[in-house]
Order: structure tokens, then C-alpha cells, then sequence
């Protein structure tokens, strides 16, 4: 069972400038929503409500003025600094506190996930009880963390960004671990890039033979939004199918009034804050 989840928006979004120059990558919209909605969306369709933001110094008035405590969706969220950008796995330890001996996912602000029924099957995946990592086949393996597989298909190995790579499956931005993370991130040395590498925790994992590596379905979309190509992609892809269905992506108000973090009442509340707009009708036509 995975009751909490870090979402790690930190970094400075260098490949988007001079987008992000003044404003955190993972608060720019991604189509109709800044891009934080999405993976926010991923942790409350599994279940979770409790949730950790970690931000930069700069970025943390801004977020929290957009998430707030996460009340309004029945949720609640709690915020942390990263001061430089240590590296992923270093969200870990910043969130020691939070996560308090329990099972937890991490996801990566900039990761989009959608798919049918892609929450239940999330749900598969983590019902064996192990760390669990999920991957998804890419034309660019190189530019990601990347698994290598023996023979007979079994997990040998993870690279981070190998000039040559040996699979075309990358790990997507969402990993999901036991009370024992924190330990094996305190023993990693930081990386040649000078990071604490979530691939080389995974990797820990992997030696340990205690690491699920899930592959997401064909018709799964993985996106990651972070530079100016892929954030326009994410954009068109979200727009075409929710133009073509009248069907949001990603909206936490309607995932949390579908599933029951909060009320009527209090989806109608939300709606008219958006009154005149095209998001504020989405929320209104959900209670007719
Ligand atoms: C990070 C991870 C990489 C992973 C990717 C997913 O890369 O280091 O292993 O495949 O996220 O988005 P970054 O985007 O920080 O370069």
C-alpha cells in the first residue's frame, strides 16, 4: 500500500529557457493546465492524499498559492525546498520527515502519464508488494534512463544516458519504494554530474533482485514536457483528445469529486471560480 507521494518540481528548467526563466518549469501550462496538474492527477487516481511538493526557494510562494494545502480537492499537500539541484534521488531525503517509515512514490513534476485504465493497471503493478519502476518504449533511448535486459527478458541492468544504449525502454518519472529508500539513498556517492542519481538507487534495488520493472502498454502515453519540442507535443496531445472527446486529462477537480475526496458542493464552489471559461463549464456540466 502507497498512501503518500513526493512530487519533485525542482531544478531550473534550463532547457526551456528563456520560458522558465522566471517561472518554474512545472507551472507552465501543459494546454489547459499548468504542468503540475498532470502529476498530481497521476497520484490522486491511485488513491493518494497525501502529498509532498518539492520546489525550489524561488518557485515555493507560487506553488503554494496555486496548490494551497490541497483542501479544495480533498487532499492534502505540504511543500519542501531543495536548495541546488542535488539530483532526484535527493528528494528522498529531503522528504525523510514526510515519508516517516512508510511506502511512498516519487514522481517527477514534468511527467505526464495517461492511459485507459492506466490507474487500476498501476494498481496491478504495486499489488506485488516491491518497489515497483515503469517503462515505456522511446525512439530516443539515449536522452533517459535506460533498462538492459538479458536474455530471457529479465532486468540486468539501468543506465542513465548511455551513448549507446542497449534497450529502447526507458524508466519513465515515476518510481514507487519501501521504508528502505531513504537508508540506500544515504549510502549512494553522487554521480560525475555531481547528483544523487535515482538510477543508481534503482540500481540498488535491482542488485537487491527487489525491483518490479513494469511495462507500460503500447497504447499508454508517457510525455515528458521539458524542453520547448516536448512541451509543445505534450500540449497538441492533450488538446486533440480532449477537443475530440469534450473529456478532460489530468483535471484534479474532477478526479477528486469522482472519486469522492470531495463533494457536490464543493466541486460547484470550485466551477465558479473558473465561471467564464471554458474549464470552469467542463466543472459545471460534470454535476448535470
Ligand atoms: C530523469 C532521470 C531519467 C528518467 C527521466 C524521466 O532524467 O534521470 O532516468 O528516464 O527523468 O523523465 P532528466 O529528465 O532529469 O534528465
Amino acid at each position: 500500500m502507497v498512501s503518500k507521494g513526493i512530487i519533485l518540481s525542482g531544478g531550473t528548467g534550463s532547457r526551456l529557457f528563456p520560458i522558465t526563466q522566471v517561472v518554474s518549469k512545472q507551472l507552465i501550462p501543459v494546454f489547459d493546465k499548468p504542468m503540475i496538474y498532470y502529476p498530481i492527477s497521476t497520484l490522486m487516481s491511485i488513491g493518494i492524499k497525501e502529498i509532498l511538493v518539492i520546489t525550489t526557494p524561488n518557485d515555493l510562494e507560487k506553488f503554494e498559492n496555486l496548490l494551497k494545502n490541497g483542501n479544495q480537492w480533498g487532499i492534502s499537500i505540504k511543500y519542501e525546498i531543495q536548495n541546488n539541484p542535488n539530483g532526484i534521488a535527493e528528494a528522498l531525503l529531503i522528504g525523510e520527515k514526510f515519508i516517516d517509515d512508510s511506502n511512498v512514490v516519487l514522481i517527477l513534476g514534468d511527467n505526464i502519464f495517461h492511459g485507459n485504465d492506466l490507474a487500476n493497471r498501476i494498481k496491478i503493478a504495486l499489488s506485488k508488494n516491491k518497489p515497483t519502476i515503469f517503462v515505456y518504449p522511446v525512439k530516443n533511448p539515449s536522452e533517459y534512463g535506460i533498462v538492459e535486459f538479458d536474455k530471457n527478458q529479465n532486468p540486468v541492468n539501468l543506465i542513465e544516458k548511455p551513448k549507446n544504449p542497449k534497450s529502447k525502454f526507458a524508466i519513465t518519472g515515476m518510481y514507487f519504494y519501501d521504508k528502505y529508500s531513504i537508508k540506500y539513498v544515504k549510502e549512494l556517492k553522487p554521480s560525475k554530474r555531481n547528483e544523487l542519481e535515482i538510477t543508481d538507487l534503482n540500481n540498488v534495488y535491482l542488485s537487491k533482485n527487489n525491483l518490479n520493472v513494469f511495462f507500460l502498454d503500447r497504447g499508454d502515453v508517457w510525455l515528458d514536457a521539458g524542453t520547448h519540442v516536448t512541451l509543445m507535443q505534450a500540449s497538441q496531445y492533450i488538446q486533440t483528445i480532449e477537443d475530440r472527446q469534450g473529456l478532460k486529462i489530468s483535471c484534479p477537480e474532477e478526479i477528486a469529486w469522482k472519486l469522492k475526496f470531495i463533494s457536490d458542493k464543493q466541486l460547484k464552489k470550485l466551477a465558479l471560480k473558473y465561471k467564464n471559461n471554458n474549464y470552469g463549464n467542463y466543472l459545471t456540466n460534470l454535476l448535470s
